[in-house]
């Protein structure tokens, strides 16, 4: 286990996956990338069943077609007025955000690294050549706009690769569900300049296209994997999901150059919805919110390719149980108010 940025070859080979396509991108309009980002159906008739070459070959044709070739060196940052640069100075999330996508980026490098398969091998590479994308995209704007970040720690090549990456691909699943919520509520409510929105469109719907891949990749994963494996790889991904709800439920310190603590969140996704507008936030409008914009970034896409569905289970469960208390509370308080 070593740095990244080390001399040894593999570790080259890391950096080497996550800095490369594996092809290089065809020519189109901005319009057309637009549309084929979000847009894809498989030619192949018939049911697409998870373990299957046809649904293989959908999930990595899908990935690599939907492609959208932008380049954060050329992207306008809008001239911002100082109340907004003091509302994007300070959420509490550059840090986190780069050094995910940092992670993102070598944890998925180092899982294409293992694949043979060309297809798979692609579709994740490319995974981390875009996570690699998104820390650029972040790292120019926050040096743009000067927003103080913590020096970032070494990235250290995961020694259990797949635990890591289904780290990365569960988390990803639950922040984007919430975090599509959350550009929409920010879109709505204008405190952010529109050539903003506009710029972090195309990563939102990148990442709508990474949770795709990932839950298909899972369904593949389980249905091409030895049966004897099985059982240890479930045990595996509940511990995932408990690692995650821990981390959720920890705030993250860091330290910037001049030693001045940060506390980071996190949960942002979940709870920094107060941040994005100056309304009151209700849970039950937002959650509703998260689910309409999740089944709209989906809609594209082919309906035989599995979408992820631990997020928007767990905000319909919150969902229904928010609704029945509100329920219970007003039908107590009606009671008591007939009392009095
Ligand atoms: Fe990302
Ligand atoms: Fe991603």
């Amino acid at each position: 286990m070593s740095d990244v940025n080390g001399t040894k070859a593999e570790k080259k080979t890391l950096a080497d996956i996550y800095s490369h396509l594996p092809d290089s991108p065809s020519e189109k309009t901005l319009e057309q990338v637009d549309y084929d980002a979000r847009h894809w159906s498989s030619p192949v008739k018939g049911p697409l069943k998870p373990g299957t070459v046809e649904h293989k070959k959908a999930m990595a044709d899908m990935f690599r077609d939907t492609f959208n070739p932008y380049k954060p060196s050329v992207i306008p940052w809008p001239e911002l007025d100082p109340e907004t640069m003091q509302r994007i100075t300070s959420l509490p999330i550059w840090d986190i955000a780069v050094q995910t996508e940092g992670k993102a980026r070598l944890r998925m490098a180092a899982y294409a690294d293992m694949i043979d398969d060309p297809d798979v091998r692609d579709a994740i590479a490319r995974n981390a050549w875009e996570e690699n994308r998104h820390k650029e995209v972040l790292s120019r704007m926050v040096e743009h706009y000067g927003i103080p970040l913590a020096p970032e720690p070494p990235y250290i090549e995961p020694r259990d690769t797949e635990w890591a990456y289904l780290v990365t691909g569960f988390s990803e699943c639950w922040d984007s569900f919430f975090a599509f919520g959350l550009f929409a509520l920010a879109e709505k409510a204008g405190l952010f300049p529109m050539e903003l929105i506009e710029t972090f469109e195309p990563v939102m719907q990148e990442e709508c296209r990474h949770i795709l891949l990932f839950a298909n990749w899972l369904a593949y994963h389980r249905a091409t994997m030895p049966l004897w494996r099985r059982p240890w790889f479930e045990l595996r991904v509940v511990g995932v999901l408990f690692f995650l709800l821990y981390e959720r439920l920890s705030l993250v310190r860091t330290f910037d150059d001049k030693g001045v603590e940060h506390t980071q969140d996190n949960n942002f996704t979940v709870t920094g919805a107060q941040s994005m507008t100056d309304k009151e936030v209700d849970f039950v409008e937002l959650m509703e919110l998260c689910l309409r914009e999740n089944d709209r970034r989906f809609a594209g896409y082919d309906s035989r390719l599995l979408r992820p569905q631990m997020a928007p289970f767990a905000a319909k469960l919150a969902l229904k149980g928010v609704k029945l208390w509100r329920q219970f509370r007003d039908r107590n308080n009606g009671a008591q108010n007939l009392a009095a």
